[in-house]
């Protein structure tokens, strides 16, 4: 790591362990603005590492958990206003307002540059400006991308050491010319002459503003996950998002899963559902049925695009797991709870009173005593969750039990089917197969999903989704449908994934989920594999191909009959509903292709 004093605006900065001119001269610049104490190069070492925590620790804004429960771990509690992704402050400003789309935050880019500068004017002052080159994909991939953070956040630097692949391998892909993503993020709490820091500082107005013509991010005021660490959703989906249409691949909110059959045939699938709505969860699915083996290639983010042989091939561009802690525990994810052994940073779970983690469905019951995520003491009589129901997890992907040797590959795996989902109490089915990979787009398209803790609105209200990407697509939404279709129309048909629409959370009368989830989603994956290896049957409905009775294998399974048939039930009169919001939400949406209007009308001719 190189640490030089603060720069006054001008003086050449020396000590840049790089002689790419342009990053040196950007980053010059911005600490012009940002008028940082100090500036600090990045270089991902272990040793930097350690010193980073131990400055965390004495802060206080993190605690070091206990090394013989949790090696190198540590717990942050961050303020109770900046616990998940502010989506009405998240902004594409295109150069045309046309380009961001009816689904996007927009604002002219000069007015937001005028704004900004004058946010972001002395916003570092006190504090160390630090430089994170970073890789999304592997490492000398050319599919790769390059960012570059400034951050005055050492709770971020440690965070994307986890999530990417941070540091001086990055840079030397650089080079001396390389393409970069410009990145610059602020908490906004600038340590001015008699203000003192705080443990998790951030600025109750949050910007989190993109640029798509000239590929940069510019972050204000919060340290979360989705807001801060840009190389991910940022990055990854909403810049990657608009390179992916202008150069013709694709980038998605997904899972990657590599499944193996006791047959030993390999397939793999990218699943997309909305944040916190199951994609960890299935990316290590421990499958109920024997002989069957999943492995992890990918938790959140997928790039795609077609090999010379004409398949879909997806590579994980992450090098980490930012995941949601409620919910996790042997029953479920079993492979989660294993990759959190070390190495890794809690974000508002409770603290236990032995120096580690606990949050719902860790454990069946919970321990007698914990400091809750607001730093109260809490008994199991207190009566609001000890966890944040947004608490996550920040550990490396490597360390997952199950993860697939290949899920480094530069060249990625290809992909046999896509799975879109979301959470639907009533009306959509266990599984749907779209008749063809234009159906599959309508599918995917008119994702619903009642809302989680994930984004900081209301939580259990039923949203239009398109794709899982309503909050990071980087572009006009119709304009990213037209991209999928023409995608798939240039493809080789034989070669195409099947498209799937799949629901795990079906409620019955009494508010049960009819179906178990987690391993057992395995079932519904057997049934897809078998589709694309022809030896199952399906039957048309209205809205898409359903298994046949019997053709979901629940052999082990305690599900009645009545159960199953109401999962895959598709109610004529529901479904006419269904595709009357359909047709609402389009004429949101802008020019919608016409061949999703099309699938519109087939699909209420097929309802009468
Ligand atoms: P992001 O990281 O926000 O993008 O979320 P994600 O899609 O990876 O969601 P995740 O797998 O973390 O799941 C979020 C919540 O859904 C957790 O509380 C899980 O326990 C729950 N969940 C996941 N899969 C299932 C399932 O198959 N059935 C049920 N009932 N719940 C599930
Ligand atoms: C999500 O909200 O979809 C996440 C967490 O995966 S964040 O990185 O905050 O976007
Ligand atoms: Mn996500």
């Amino acid at each position: 790591m190189t640490e030089q004093k603060a720069i006054p605006t001008g003086q050449h900065d020396g000590g840049a362990p790089t002689r790419h001119a342009e990053l040196i001269a950007w980053v010059e610049q911005v600490a012009g603005l940002v008028k940082p104490a100090a500036i600090r190069w990045c270089d991902g070492s272990q040793a930097e590492w350690d010193e980073l925590s131990s400055l965390l620790v004495d802060a206080g804004t993190l605690t070091r958990l206990d090394s013989a429960k949790r090696p190198n771990s540590f717990y942050a509690r961050s303020d109770p206003r900046d616990v998940a992704r502010v989506e009405s402050r998240t902004f594409i400003c295109s150069e045309n307002e046309a380009d961001a789309g009816p689904t996007n935050n927009w604002s002219e880019p000069a007015e937001m540059r005028d704004r900004l500068n004058g946010l972001f004017d002395g916003a570092m002052e006190g504090r160390t400006m630090y430089v994170v080159p970073y890789c999304m994909g592997p490492l000398g991939s050319e599919a790769s991308v390059i960012g570059v953070e400034l951050t005055d956040s050492p709770y971020v630097v440690l965070s994307m050491k986890i999530m990417t692949r941070m540091g001086a391998g990055a840079l030397d892909m650089l080079g001396d010319d390389g393409f970069f993503v410009r990145c610059i993020h602020t908490v906004g709490m600038p340590l001015t002459e008699g203000v003192s820091d705080v443990a998790w500082p951030c600025n109750d107005e949050k910007w989190i503003v993109h640029y798509p013509e000239t590929r940069e991010i510019w972050s204000y005021g919060s340290g979360y996950g989705g807001n801060a660490l840009l190389g991910k959703k940022c990055l990854a989906l909403r810049i990657a998002s608009v390179m992916a249409r202008d150069q013709g691949w694709l980038a998605e909110h997904m899972l990657i899963l590599k499944l193996t059959s006791p047959e030993q045939q390999v397939h793999y699938i990218a699943a997309a559902f909305p944040s916190a709505c199951g994609k960890t969860n299935m990316a290590m699915l421990q499958p109920t049925l024997e002989g069957w083996k999943a492995e992890t290639v990918g938790d959140d983010i997928a790039w795609m695009r077609f090999g010379n042989d004409g398949r879909l091939y997806a590579v994980n561009p992450e090098a980490g797991f930012f995941g949601v802690a409620p919910g996790t525990g042997y029953a479920t994810n079993r492979n989660a709870v294993e990759t959190l052994w070390g190495n890794a940073i809690f974000t508002n779970t409770a603290l236990t009173t032995d120096g580690d983690v606990w949050w719902e469905g860790l454990t069946d019951s919970p321990p007698e005593n914990l400091i809750d995520w607001r730093g109260e003491a809490w008994t199991p009589a207190t009566g609001t969750p000890a966890a944040h129901p947004n608490a996550r997890f920040t550990v490396p992907a490597e360390q997952c039990p199950a993860i697939a040797a290949e899920w480094n590959d530069p060249a990625g795996v290809p992909i046999s089917a896509i799975l879109f989902g979301g959470r639907r109490a009533t009306a959509v089915p266990l599984v749907t197969e779209a008749f063809d990979w234009q159906h599959g787009v309508y599918l995917a398209a008119n994702v619903a999903s009642e809302t989680t803790a994930a984004a900081e609105a209301k939580v259990g209200q039923l949203r239009r989704d398109p794709f899982a990407m309503l909050p990071f697509c980087g572009y006009a939404i119709s304009d990213y449908f037209d991209h999928w279709l023409r995608l798939g129309e240039r493809a080789d048909k034989s070669k195409l994934p099947g498209i799937y629409l799949v629901n795990w959370f079906r409620k019955s009368a009494e508010g049960k989920f009819l179906w178990p989830g987690f391993g057992d989603n395995v079932r519904v994956l057997k049934w897809i594999v078998e589709r694309r290896e022809g030896t199952a049957d399906a039957v048309d409905s209205a809205t898409g191909r359903l298994p046949v009775s019997g053709a979901i294998d629940t052999s082990g399974l305690d599900i009645s009959d009545a159960a199953m048939a109401e999962l895959l039930r598709v109610d004529a009169e529901v479904w006419r509903e269904e595709a009357k919001a359909s047709a609402q939400d389009f004429a949101k949406l802008g020019q919608v292709p016409q061949a999703l209007l099309d699938e519109q009308a087939a699909l209420e001719q097929r309802l009468g």
